[in-house]
């Protein structure tokens, strides 16, 4: 609780005899400064409430916990964990007893916040400076000091810097419950991604299997044979040329829209597949298994998914890789970066080429990809790395997609031990290069 914010309290004092000091009616309501007070002297007590009878610090009054021994101190600090100040003497029931407490209160409660004054009626017996070096004490006051202004101010200055640690406390505690509080949220986040996209992924998975069927295997369905046999048993060749052209056409219908079906759902798998990998990313659970593979291969099965796209548009897919070598890497998280770059350079180009050209350097290989596409601002390459973020540009409208895949493809490459960059030409292409460390077996 921040104490300035509080309106000034009605002056309450508390101030008991030993008999009465503890008893839980006694305590004040409303926002006071707790402050014990331990002194094996009673009129050491009736002197300290005379001196802070009108004391306020930050519009807040005083409520003064008396105790009289070293024990009873203990048994106050137990209760009071939040008090601001100890007025402490040392000599009591033993020569050292208010030492004793000061031990207690860092060492066993590690009380840090608490502002300790210690009080001596006998301060040649402890010098100060040895005193503050050995104990964890504030200040150090004198009893003949008792009356004067000293110990009003040097209350003063204990519960700035009381309050002044709390605050800081507070603040700390604050950071940590929302940082605890962000966590949280981001974790149930990603719990919820990864859940729903199983939850939708099996049931798609499901009805790829009828849609590759239509595809496939249409002709082979039962009643197509029959049909089939039936046309093939007409003696009017005119009448059987007319069917076997129907039966063709229904055909290639149901062929044809079995496979749009095939590539919508093999789209939203893929969608599905980036978020669950988005989702794995932010929970740190995404594992790979790091092993030498030729690059060769995985570049050759990714372009022969890709190829078709680029040929749709009329790009010229060029690659240039001399000799094949190893590099240190998942092999389906390497062509998933491969797929994913290229696949980007194809399709933010409407005209011209996309070139892979893969260089083997001294350590590591670089997979440059570059094309002739609309390119990326200058102000836009750091962002195109950060999630779901996509260039808002006709090119980007046209051609889909979440904004996840540069991300994902950054992670995947660091993870292997490598680095991803980009620079662009807006207008001309972007070239983007990833690197991955060379394999000696290989
Ligand atoms: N070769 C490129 N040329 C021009 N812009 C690009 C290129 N590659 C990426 N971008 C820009 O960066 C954005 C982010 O790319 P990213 O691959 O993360 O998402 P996406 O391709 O839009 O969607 P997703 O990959 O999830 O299907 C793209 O939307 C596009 O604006
Ligand atoms: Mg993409």
């Amino acid at each position: 609780m921040n104490g300035i914010e509080r309106p000034p309290e009605k002056k309450i004092m508390v101030f008991k005899k030993k008999s009465e000091a503890r008893t839980e009616h006694d305590k004040p309501s409303g926002s006071l400064w707790k402050i014990i007070v331990v002194d094996d002297d009673p009129q050491i007590h009736i002197l300290t409430e005379e001196v802070l009878r009108d004391f306020t610090f930050e519009g807040r009054h005083l409520w003064l916990i008396t105790g009289y021994s070293g024990q009873e101190a203990r048994e106050l600090l137990r209760k009071h964990e939040d008090a601001a100040v100890i007025l402490l003497d040392v000599v009591m029931e033993t020569n050292h007893a208010g030492l004793d407490v000061v031990k207690f209160i860092r060492e066993e409660l590690r009380n840090q916040n608490l502002r300790i004054l210690l009080r001596t009626g006998q301060a040649g017996q402890f010098p100060e400076e040895k005193i503050f070096e050995e104990y964890d004490i504030n200040n150090f006051l004198e009893k003949t000091d008792l009356t004067s202004r000293r110990l009003k101010t040097a209350l003063k200055v204990a519960l700035r810097a009381h309050r002044d640690i709390r605050e800081l406390d507070l603040a700390r505690q604050r950071e940590v419950e929302l940082r605890r509080a962000a966590d949280a949220a981001s974790q149930a986040k990603s719990n919820f991604l990864h859940m729903m996209s199983h939850e939708l992924r099996t049931p798609l998975q499901g009805t790829k299997g009828p849609f590759e069927e239509f595809k496939s295997q249409f002709h082979l369905f039962v009643g197509m044979k029959r049909l089939q046999a039936l046309i093939g048993s007409m003696h009017d060749e005119n009448l059987k040329s007319q069917f076997t052209a129907a039966l063709q056409e229904t055909r290639d219908e149901v062929e044809e829209i079995a496979s749009q079906g095939l590539k919508s759902v093999e789209h939203l798998l893929g969608l599905i597949e980036d978020v669950l990998d988005f989702a794995r990313i932010e929970a740190g659970k995404l594992t790979l298994s790091i092993t030498p593979h030729p690059v060769r291969q995985p570049i050759q099965d990714v372009l022969a998914t890709l190829r078709p796209l680029a040929d749709k548009k009329g790009l010229q897919m060029v690659v240039r890789l001399d000799e094949d070598f190893s590099v240190l890497a998942d092999g389906k998280r390497f062509k998933q970066i491969l797929f994913n770059v290229l696949g980007n350079a194809i399709k933010f180009t409407s005209a011209g080429s996309v070139t892979l050209s893969v260089v083997r350097e001294e350590r590591h290989a670089s997979f440059c990809i570059a094309d002739t596409g609309c390119g990326i601002p200058p102000d836009k390459l750091s962002l195109i790395f950060e999630a779901f973020e996509q260039i808002d540009n006709s090119a980007t409208r046209q051609a889909g997609g979440t904004g996840l895949g540069l991300p994902i493809t950054r992670e995947l490459v660091r993870r292997q031990g490598g680095e991803i960059q980009v620079r662009s030409t807006p207008g001309q292409g972007a070239h983007f290069t990833f690197t991955l460390p060379l394999s000696l077996e290989g």
